[in-house]
């Protein structure tokens, strides 16, 4: 195990590949709950201040719901340090916000997530997951899921909600890519004039897919539909709140769904005693969708700023300090999860934290479980369970848990699909 000082390191995005590295979180949470990490140069990107990683149950909720003392604002909430000059456009956002500013915005764009708009979707997205997988199925052979479906399912999805016109999904798939993969070897940086790899989440960066959301929002308000673009183009956000709106939704909306759909298929493939209660409905869908979010967090950090100095389980942290919190290490942690390490699709009670906590608890949950309830119905549907034809390959990063590729043989349906 890589330590520094005796203290595991869980900043390396590299880490990640290999999958979600629990001895090291374990034993964090048990020798140093809230442990100084080193940010060391990797992958070309620059060394950083270094931070607290905050591993406990109990410490990320604390730290979760209290935005006065830490901030989304002060340095925003990737690990890495934005460019100071870049500062002010990325709080632009409201997920670089606090309160009571946050929640302006927050109600403002709350207005286009309506159960009923979620709900009325669900027809579509069951059509789409029946026609990819079906797509999967008729190709033949041992598919890769995230090919064939998971990947298209969460854009297209995202792109319906949005009301973005079909011609231009792919754009949007790009600019995704361009943010969340950065640190994978897969997707090679864009580079400055002096070679240094550019910030994804800069203003140079984003300028294509801002005048994209400009002009979307121009046929919106000519051209009104149901969808969640007609909502932001015709409310009282500002123009430029609308296009970081547009990102954020984007950004959150796709690469999240697009792991916890193949991070969900890949727990059940692993473990063919719990597919089997899932598939024969022994288990509720709905409930085995939580429980497979519980094991495979699609977003693995956050990271906050300290507003004044504090303490938290002990570990003294001035005012600046970089505080890091890891969703994974919450969501198997033995004080709030008996057997943590057991997929058990029927937990309940499953306090996870997948979805975060506090004033920017995620917007898209019911839009995210909705999407993966269907999906898992309609994989048991198509066939008649699945198992791994190879090992998946997973991203490189330390924000998102992603999933590159996922092999499968599926077995034949039990019985006609209805
Ligand atoms: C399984 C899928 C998803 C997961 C695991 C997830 C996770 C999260 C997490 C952890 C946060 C909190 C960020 C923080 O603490 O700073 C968040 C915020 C957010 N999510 Fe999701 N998300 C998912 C899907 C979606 C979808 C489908 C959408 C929209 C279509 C969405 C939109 C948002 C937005 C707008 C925020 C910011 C909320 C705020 O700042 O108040 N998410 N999400």
């Amino acid at each position: 195990m890589q330590e520094s000082g005796g203290v595991p390191d869980v900043f390396d995005p590299r880490i990640y590949a290999t999958g979600i590295p629990h001895d090291r979180f374990r034993a964090l949470r048990d020798r140093a709950p809230v442990a100084r990490q080193e940010e060391p140069e990797i992958l070309g990107w620059p060394a950083g201040s270094g931070f607290w990683a905050v591993t406990r149950h109990a410490d990320v909720v604390r730290v979760l719901k209290d935005s006065a003392t830490y901030s989304s604002c002060l340095g925003a909430t990737q690990i890495r340090d934005p460019d100071p000059a870049d500062l002010p456009f990325i709080r632009r956002m409201m997920l670089n916000q606090d309160p009571p500013d946050h929640g302006r915005l927050r109600r403002l764009v709350s207005r286009a997530f309506t159960p009923g708009r979620i709900e009325r979707f669900a027809v579509t997205a069951r059509e789409r997951a029946r026609q990819l997988l079906a797509g999967a199925i008729d190709a033949g052979g041992e598919p890769d899921l995230v090919r064939a479906v998971t990947d298209d399912y969460a854009l297209l999805n995202l792109t319906d909600l949005l009301g973005v016109p079909p011609g231009d999904r792919g754009l949007l798939h790009t600019w995704t890519e361009r943010v969340i993969a950065y640190q994978d070897p897969d997707e090679p940086p864009v580079l400055d004039a002096e070679g240094r790899p550019v910030n994804p989440r800069s203003p140079a960066m984003l300028a294509e897919m801002f005048d994209y959301a400009q002009e979307l929002a121009v046929h919106k308000r000519a051209h009104p539909a149901d969808d969640v673009m007609t909502v932001l183009a015709t409310s009282e956000l500002a123009d430029a709140e609308m296009e970081m709106f547009f990102f954020l939704l984007t950004v959150a909306g796709n690469d999240t769904v697009r792991s916890a759909a193949p991070g969900g298929l890949l727990a059940l493939a692993e473990h063919q005693d719990e597919q089997r209660r899932l598939w024969t409905g022994e288990v509720d869908t709905g409930t085995a969708v939580d429980e497979l979010l519980r094991v495979h967090p699609p977003v693995l950090s956050f990271r906050r700023t300290a507003a004044h100095d504090t303490e938290l389980s002990g570990q003294r942290i001035r005012r600046g300090d970089k505080v890091v919190v890891f969703h994974a290490s919450a969501n198997h942690d033995e004080r709030v999860f008996p057997d943590p390490h057991r997929l058990d699709l029927g937990r309940t009670p499953n306090p996870h934290v997948s979805f975060g906590d506090g004033p920017h608890v995620c917007l898209g949950a019911h839009f995210a479980r909705l999407q993966l309830r269907v999906l898992h119905e309609e994989v048991r549907g198509a066939c008649g369970g699945l198992e791994l034809a190879g090992p998946p390959r997973r991203l490189v990063s330390n924000f998102i848990n992603g999933v590159k590729s996922l092999p499968v043989r599926l077995r034949e349906p039990f019985a006609p699909h209805a």
